[in-house]
């Protein structure tokens, strides 16, 4: 179904909020706008990505209509050290406004995968240009399957559910859970956003868990937050070792 962006703009007054029917990726747009000065809680969404970017290189999956895939500015003035909670704050926000308009139940693995039993629904992207942050997110709203490679990682809303979902409320909700975590982190500092994640996430403690950054490979068992939101990782030999990117995956 087309989307309707006016719902969008109607139920969040005052935000730019730009759609796109195909664009190589909302985060080259969104961007592109943070470079012309646009202000943060700007919105740029797709019904399709033609090259869809995901953490670490990887490609990011957009079939046209089936997810809801957006990039948006934030400008939150935080030092460079607060960007890994910003980007856990993002993953609280998603699972919340997940939960609230479909039901569905999702899980969080370190630092933002969005899991539905042990595959990814949604995805989480934060890059920091200049002195703002573009961040996507995209979701796998009503995909029926998936191409081969990613086949037995990814799940959608329907496939989990049997039901599908209006994009338009989703969006709205991602938007305003966004606005209160970020919020959130701003006025009270990083202790409610690592306390959210914590309780959120079946991750964070007591998870035996590969940690494969490309040059090397950890194994260990997961040992909570640091105050900074690095994961903590209790290695096989007994260190106690932060993770500070990285793919995370059960061992
Ligand atoms: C991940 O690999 O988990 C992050 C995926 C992020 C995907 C979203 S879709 C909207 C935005 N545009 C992109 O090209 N990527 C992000």
């Amino acid at each position: 179904m087309a989307f309707d962006l006016e719902y969008v703009r109607r139920a969040l007054p005052g935000r730019s909020v730009e759609w796109h029917g195909s664009t190589p990726s909302t985060m080259l747009v969104a961007a592109q706008r943070l470079e012309e000065g646009a202000p943060g809680g700007t919105v740029v969404g797709a019904d399709e990505q033609t090259a869809g970017q995901g953490r670490l290189g990887r490609a990011w999956h957009s079939e046209p209509d089936a997810g809801l895939y957006f990039s948006f500015l934030l400008r939150l003035g935080l030092a460079l050290s607060d960007l890994p909670v910003v980007t856990l704050a993002l993953g609280v926000a998603t699972v919340e406004a997940v939960s609230a308009v479909t039901g569905v139940i999702c899980d969080l693995r370190w630092p933002n995968d969005v899991l539905i039993g042990d595959r990814k629904v949604c995805g989480i992207l934060v890059q920091a240009q200049g002195d703002g942050l573009v961040c996507g997110i995209g979701v796998n709203v009503n995909h029926r399957e998936f191409p081969e490679e990613i086949r037995s990682l990814a799940t959608s809303l329907f496939v989990a559910s049997g039901r599908t979902y209006a994009r338009e409320p989703l969006l709205v909700a991602l938007l305003q859970a966004i606005d209160h975590h970020t919020e959130l982190l701003v006025k009270h500092g990083r202790d409610p956003i690592l306390q959210a994640f914590s309780r959120a996430s079946s991750y964070v403690q007591g998870r035996r868990v590969i940690v494969d950054n490309g040059a090397t490979r950890l194994t260990g068992t997961t040992d909570g937050l640091n105050n900074a939101g690095y994961l903590m990782l209790r290695q096989d030999n007994g260190n106690r070792t932060a993770i500070l990117a990285g793919g995370v995956r059960p061992a």
